[in-house]
């Protein structure tokens, strides 16, 4: 028989704060106990019984839960399960999230456009500045009057999307919102941080920092003449696996669209409440965010059905999207918040607007969730009733799914898709809504268990984000982790994960080791739907790493 997969019982490699539930999946086999030992010892902190062998349809296999919960003390462990390899190590710790939160949000700053990354902040990974954009070309489906086709105009800064060069309003959109989001809810936890990024020490809290970077950047796509916002600023084509100071195609910026408009209004409407308490540090940013967000929502009035069509001399990434009822709910609800006028609420649609996991594509969540936080101060025009009913409707679907799931977590299989890592990511971001509304310990729980998936309980028994964990991803599709000559990738990068499709197939020279949905997944630069990196998917791991360190007991 082959020996059994190093990584045959699967954890959360980075740990587990003392009071979160914990479980382990191991291979059913002849086992029906297990142990947790310290790491590297034989010494047994923890004796358990293995739960009942269940089939896990999208990785087909028949697994145990082993639960060890009651283990609280600080330490670093290992699972140990008779006839198998002992588990990755982990720890358990009080602040045992505190690594992987950091090094989510710095990534961002690895993917800053428009500079160069000095090794005082960036230490090997240092290199000299790409994409200024000061000089970026009106693409003809963008041409206006006042901009004709051609037109140049600047556009520096900004986070560049992925693995790709390009920077796509859309995606920026739930991405920047996610980080601010992470910040209204746990102000303190993010003021305490320094992540050694250049503006660090500068009175303003570092992830909003980081933030204002790519907010910036998104001020400059908004046309000043009519608040209409291009959909994307790019190269005509992608560029090749070469750094980003090496990519000096023209740029472009490409098309106005509602759902542009509707992004960006709401992501203004959140950060100038966001930054309203640093005024004096940033004197009439907040009011100018909140103006380009009305000015936003005003063009998407006269532009309901603006979809993106990709011109022909482009072909870099689309975010189509032919259904912009969600972006019409989501920037009304943060415009409402912000504003409190109460036409926003009724333009919103509340009634009608369901809540959904959220998605670059379907942003509907999102605006339940601002609601829910700031409920206290709506007022009587937004109806509480409604906005805690849709958030325990969705977190407890999900709580099910975690019940009902061999491995433990709310992921089905139709959750598999491109970038299902972050799928794993926004349910726990839900479910976390969800606790802090009802302090259903469950939604609690379940959360975690969407933490515990992306950071190794999964069927591929790896820790999807880079750099963290004992096994990792070593070829993102990432071109500056390609590019650099460094063997190890740009750390804190959540790849996209396992998904069936393989679209990139064509593309990779050796072939995905399984065709199943939790374990479609190739460790190859080629891998651009397994393997790729991107602002969206990082942004609900530094909102859940940060809301499980702060909200679960001790
Ligand atoms: O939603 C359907 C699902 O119902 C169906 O079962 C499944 C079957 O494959 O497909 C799902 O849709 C997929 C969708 O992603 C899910 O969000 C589409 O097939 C798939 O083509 C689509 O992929 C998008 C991909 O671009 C290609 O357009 C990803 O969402 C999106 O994250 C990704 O974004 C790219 C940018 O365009 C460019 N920069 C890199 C970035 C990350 O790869």
């Amino acid at each position: 028989a082959a020996p059994p997969d190093a990584d045959a019982i699967k954890v959360n490699q980075v740990g587990f704060l003392p009071g979160a539930v914990k479980f382990a999946v191991v291979p059913d086999g002849q086992a029906r106990n297990f142990t947790i030992v310290r790491a590297g010892t034989d010494t047994v902190a923890h004796q358990g019984t293995l739960g009942p062998a269940t089939a896990h349809a999208p990785s087909g296999e028949q697994v145990r839960l082993a639960p060890f919960t009651a283990l609280a003390a600080p330490g670093r462990y290992q699972v140990r399960v008779a006839e198998l390899p002992d588990s990755a190590p982990f720890e358990i710790g009080p602040a045992v999230y505190g690594v992987v939160n950091a090094a989510s949000i710095k990534a961002y700053y690895f993917n800053r456009a428009s500079t160069a990354l000095a090794a005082t902040h960036a230490g090997a990974y240092a290199r000299p500045a790409g994409h200024p954009d000061t000089h970026v070309l009106v693409h003809a489906s963008a041409a206006s009057p006042g901009r004709p086709a051609g037109t140049a105009i600047a556009s520096p800064k900004g986070w560049y999307d992925a693995g790709d060069y390009n920077k796509y309003i859309v995606n920026s959109g739930i991405s920047t919102y996610t980080l601010l989001a992470a910040y209204e809810d746990f102000p303190a936890l993010f003021k305490a941080q320094d992540l050694n990024i250049p503006e660090s020490g500068n009175d303003i809290p570092d992830l909003l920092d980081e933030a204002l970077w790519n907010l910036e950047w998104m001020l400059t796509m908004q046309d000043p003449a009519d608040g209409g916002v291009y959909h994307k600023l790019t190269n005509l084509r992608f560029d090749g696996m070469v750094m980003p100071a090496q990519a000096t195609g023209p740029r472009y910026v490409v098309q106005k669209t509602t759902a542009a408009a509707l992004d960006f209004a709401a992501v203004m409407a959140t950060a100038s409440r966001v930054f309203a308490p640093y005024e004096r540090q940033l004197p009439g940013l907040p009011a100018r965010m909140r103006a380009a967000a009305q000015a936003a929502w005003r063009w998407a009035q006269a532009h309901p059905t603006d979809y993106y069509r990709q011109p022909a001399d482009v072909v870099t990434g689309e975010y189509g999207d032919k259904d912009v009822t969600d972006e019409f709910g989501w920037a009304a609800a943060e415009l409402f918040i912000t504003t409190g006028d109460a036409a926003y609420y009724q333009a919103m649609g509340a009634p009608a607007l369901q809540a959904t996991v959220p998605s670059w594509s379907d942003v509907r969540g999102l605006a339940w969730m601002s609601l829910a936080r700031h409920r206290q101060r709506l007022g009587t025009v937004a109806d509480q009733a409604l906005i805690a009913g849709r958030i325990d409707t969705l977190s407890q679907g999900l709580a099910a799914a975690s019940r009902q799931s061999a491995y433990g977590i709310p992921m089905q299989g139709a959750d598999y898709i491109w970038g299902s890592s972050a799928v794993a990511l926004n349910q726990a971001m839900v479910l976390l809504h969800g606790y802090r509304l009802t302090g259903k310990r469950e939604y609690l729980d379940a959360a975690q268990a969407g933490l515990d998936y992306v950071l190794g309980r999964n069927a591929v028994g790896m820790s999807f984000v880079t750099g963290i964990g004992k096994r990792s991803p070593q070829h993102p599709h990432h071109r500056p982790s390609e590019a650099d000559s460094i063997a190890a990738p740009v750390p804190g990068w959540l790849v996209g994960g396992p998904q069936p499709a393989q679209q990139d197939k064509k593309d990779c020279p050796v072939p995905y080791p399984s065709a199943l949905p939790a374990k479609s997944y190739l460790d190859h630069a080629c891998s651009y739907a397994s393997n790729e990196v991107a602002i969206n998917w990082n942004a609900p791991l530094v909102y859940v790493s940060a809301a499980l360190q702060a909200l679960t007991p001790a």
